[in-house]
C-alpha cells in the first residue's frame, strides 16, 4: 500500500445536531478530517458525504460552510501559521468555522444575472492575494482547462446547466481557500465532461497539501473514485434527524489515489457496501 501519513487534524464536526423548531434534521455528528502526508508528493484530502435525498446533506453542508449555526455542537477548523510567525516552529490554531472561510459551491447555484462570466470570476480572483495582478490570466488558463474560454463574456441565462456548474466551481477555486464544499458538482455533466471535471478536482486537491475537498453527491461511484474517505449519513430506525452511520477509509482498504478502480473487484464491492447503507 502506498505509505501515508494521518497528520494534523484540519476540520472537526462535535455533536453536531440541526432542528427547525420540532423537527430535527441532524443529530450526534461527529467527524474529523486530517492532513494526509504521503512522503515525496503533494497530497490534499478528498471526503465524500453520501446518502440518500432529504437526509440532510445539504443542510450538514450548510452548517459545514459556515452559513448555518447548528442547533447544537460545533464545527473548528485548524489553521496551519507560516513558520516565521511561529518563531520558525509550524503553529497551529483551532477556530469555529465563519462564513467565507470556505469555497462554496451550492447545488442548483445561478450566478447574478447581471455579470458576465468573466466579470464574476474577476471579483472572485481579486479575493485572493495569491493572484495580484495575474488575475486575468488565471482566468483564462481555468476557462480553458474547463471549457468554458467561449463563453467567458456570456451572461448566466445565456449558459447550459454544465457551464453554470464548471462557473460555479472556478468561482471558488479562484478565491483560494483551502476548503471546497460541494454540493452535488456531478449533476448535469455528459460523461466526457464529467470525466474532465473529476480529473480537475483531483488536481485542484493535489495543488496543495492543506486543499481539502467536501463533496456531497449522488454519484457515489464518481465520488467515490476520487476521494479517501467516504462518510455516509443516514438515520437508524426510531431516532430522529439523521447521523453519519458509517466511514469508509478508502485508503485502508487501497482504494485511494488510483485510476484504476472502475474494474477493482473491491471497489465494487465497497460500492455495493455504501448503496446497503443508504
Ligand atoms: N428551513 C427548513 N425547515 C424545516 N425543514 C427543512 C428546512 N430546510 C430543509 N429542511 C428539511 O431538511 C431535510 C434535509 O434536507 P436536505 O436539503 O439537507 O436534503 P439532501 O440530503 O440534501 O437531499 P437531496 O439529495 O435531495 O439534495 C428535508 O427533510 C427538508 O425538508
Ligand atoms: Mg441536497
Amino acid at each position: 500500500m502506498t505509505p501515508y501519513i494521518k497528520k494534523e487534524v484540519l476540520l472537526k464536526a462535535s455533536n453536531v445536531s440541526l432542528c427547525y423548531g420540532d423537527k430535527c434534521i441532524l443529530r450526534d455528528i461527529n467527524f474529523t478530517i486530517r492532513d494526509i502526508v504521503r512522503p515525496g508528493l503533494q497530497q490534499g484530502q478528498v471526503v465524500s458525504l453520501i446518502g440518500r435525498s432529504g437526509i440532510g446533506k445539504t443542510q450538514l453542508f450548510r452548517v459545514l460552510s459556515g452559513l448555518q449555526k447548528p442547533t447544537g455542537g460545533d464545527i473548528t477548523i485548524h489553521e496551519r501559521k507560516p513558520a516565521e510567525v511561529g518563531g520558525g516552529i509550524e503553529v497551529w490554531r483551532e477556530r469555529p468555522v465563519q462564513p467565507g472561510d470556505m469555497g462554496v459551491i451550492f447545488q442548483n447555484y445561478y450566478q447574478f444575472g447581471w455579470r458576465t462570466v468573466r466579470q464574476s470570476l474577476l471579483l472572485a480572483a481579486r479575493k485572493n492575494p495569491a493572484l495580484a495582478d495575474k488575475e486575468a490570466d488565471a482566468i483564462r488558463e481555468y476557462a480553458v482547462r474547463f471549457d468554458i474560454a467561449e463563453v467567458l463574456d456570456y451572461y448566466p441565462a445565456q449558459l447550459s446547466g454544465g457551464q453554470q456548474q464548471r462557473v460555479n466551481i472556478i468561482q471558488q477555486l479562484l478565491k483560494g481557500s483551502d476548503f471546497l464544499l460541494l454540493d452535488e458538482p456531478f449533476s448535469g455533466l455528459d460523461i466526457c465532461v464529467l470525466e474532465k471535471v473529476t480529473e480537475l478536482l483531483l488536481q485542484v486537491s493535489l495543488s496543495d497539501e492543506l486543499k481539502t475537498l467536501i463533496i456531497v453527491s449522488h454519484d457515489i461511484a464518481t465520488a467515490a473514485a476520487i476521494s479517501d474517505t467516504v462518510f455516509i449519513l443516514g438515520r437508524a430506525a426510531g431516532a430522529a434527524g439523521s447521523t453519519l452511520v458509517r466511514e469508509i477509509d478508502l485508503i485502508e482498504r487501497g482504494l485511494a489515489w488510483r485510476n484504476d478502480l472502475r474494474d477493482d473487484r473491491g471497489f465494487r464491492d465497497t460500492l455495493a457496501e455504501i448503496k446497503d447503507c443508504l
